[in-house]
């Protein structure tokens, strides 16, 4: 319900999200801010609790869907004008699972794109060895996220997820050459007390861990969890003792579900101005709009190898959603730029967002200061509701919808 009365108020009109059918994107010479996310659709074994779209690994599907990921990374790159791009992101799934196919890939995002910034890439804590970080290195990879999930096993039990000593396996990646080593870590499992997630965290830094990511546990309608996550206020009480330890650790928060040490870069594959996904299921966000490829490997090679777009859905967004996505991502980060905003729109945020956010100053969600507005500790904790309801109301929706058609006439969100 806040959900959805913040975005009409926000939007100024109760008019519905409408997702079509999808044309090829539209790209069109050099796009500011680009970055590039890749989603590797294949898993070992499949986690009850988790939402993004994967399939069971099988061996034989990994020539022809490496093949139709770099003929679409080609085809983009040709009508984006070789771009630079200033990150590349490999998500998933378990990206590392492709083995020596990651550097075939790599080598096509380099003849494809000017590469300017890091490339990071998701792990799952089995893929990392005694020489991960040295294959990784020697692909161009210098940022990682580790999905630990949690180290207390009572946590590992309700998601059902075995795992051996993550901590050293994390220790491995601890090398010179790995600027960034991001931990995912949940909370609000049902049993979890703040304790366990302040263990978590500390265990997570001892280990060399240079930003920790704390997302909020989510029950998604087609997973297959047992229990269910706790209350809203048991969850407060839980971020409430992230927030202790990170400052005891000395770790600041980069994001509203994001804390890095100080002198580290981000791990951070969304917030992005503008981005191509490659990939099932992956999202891209253009001048033009949004649109997500088809969730179904099989489809997305088919459409790739006939020469058709892989885009299942798309999004025109007005002038006024699109400042209003980037609106929502700059207030996860807790800074929103005027300097960036007039950049990308060409106008001042204030034009477009003025009495909005002189609203949220009077109510201590935000203050000025110089040329942006900061998030506060209390607009933050909205946002933190904000953002799992906007996951309750339109990626739950949208996601399981594109599972289960994968060539949607349209969907309509309200
Ligand atoms: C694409 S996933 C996984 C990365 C990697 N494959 C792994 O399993 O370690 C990225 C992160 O999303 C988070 N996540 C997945 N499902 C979630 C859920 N239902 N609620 C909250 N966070 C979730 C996890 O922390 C996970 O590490
Ligand atoms: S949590 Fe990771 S390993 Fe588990 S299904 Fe999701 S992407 Fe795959």
């Amino acid at each position: 319900m806040i959900t959805t009365l913040l975005t009409w108020l926000l939007k100024r009109s109760p008019r519905a999200f409408i997702f079509t059918s999808g044309h090829p994107r539209c790209i069109d010479g050099e796009i500011p801010g680009l970055g590039l996310y890749l989603h590797i659709p294949f898993c070992r074994s499949l986690c009850r609790f988790c939402p993004y779209f994967k399939e069971r690994f099988d061996p034989a599907a990994v020539e022809p869907f490496v093949a139709a990921l770099k003929q679409e990374i080609r085809a983009a790159g040709e009508l984006a004008h070789h771009s630079s791009v200033s990150s590349v992101y490999y998500g998933g799934g378990t990206p590392y699972l492709l083995g020596k196919h990651l550097q075939e890939i790599q080598d096509q995002i380099e003849r494809s794109f000017a590469v300017e910034g890091p490339c990071g890439i998701e792990l799952h804590p089995e893929d990392i060895d005694f020489d991960t970080s040295s294959k990784l290195r020697d692909a161009g990879f210098t940022m990682v996220s580790i999905g630990a999930q949690s180290f207390q096993a009572n946590c590992l039990r309700v998601l059902g997820r075995t795992q051996g000593d993550v901590s050293s396996r994390i220790a491995m990646m601890k090398d010179a050459a790995m600027s960034v080593i991001d931990v995912d870590l949940i909370f609000g499992l049902p049993g979890q007390t703040a304790e366990d997630i302040q263990q978590d965290f500390r265990v997570a830094v001892a280990s060399g861990a240079t930003q920790i990511s704390t997302y909020p546990f989510i029950d998604f309608t087609y997973a297959n969890n047992p229990q269910r996550p706790l209350g809203r206020r048991r969850k407060k009480n839980l971020l409430k003792a992230v927030l202790e330890v990170s400052a005891d650790l000395g770790f600041h928060r980069t994001s509203v579900w994001t804390f890095a040490r100080k002198d580290s870069r981000r791990y951070s594959s969304v917030t992005r101005d503008n981005y191509i996904g490659f990939g099932p299921s992956a999202a891209s966000l253009l001048p033009s709009g949004f649109s997500m490829n088809v969730f179904s490997v099989g489809e997305y090679i088919h459409a790739v190898e006939e020469g058709r777009s892989p885009t299942a859905l798309e999004v025109d967004f007005t002038e006024r959603e699109r400042a209003l996505f980037w609106l929502f991502w700059s207030i996860y980060n807790l800074h929103v730029s005027k300097a960036d905003y007039f950049t990308l729109f060409g106008k001042p945020l204030d034009e477009m967002f003025g009495w909005e956010l002189r609203l949220a100053a009077g109510m201590g969600l935000v203050k000025r200061r110089n040329d942006a507005y900061v998030v506060t500790a209390r607009g933050a904790y909205l946002f933190h509701l904000v953002e799992q309801g906007y996951t309750d109301q339109y990626i739950d929706k949208v996601w399981g919808f594109a599972r289960s058609t994968p060539w949607p006439e349209k969907l309509v969100i309200r």
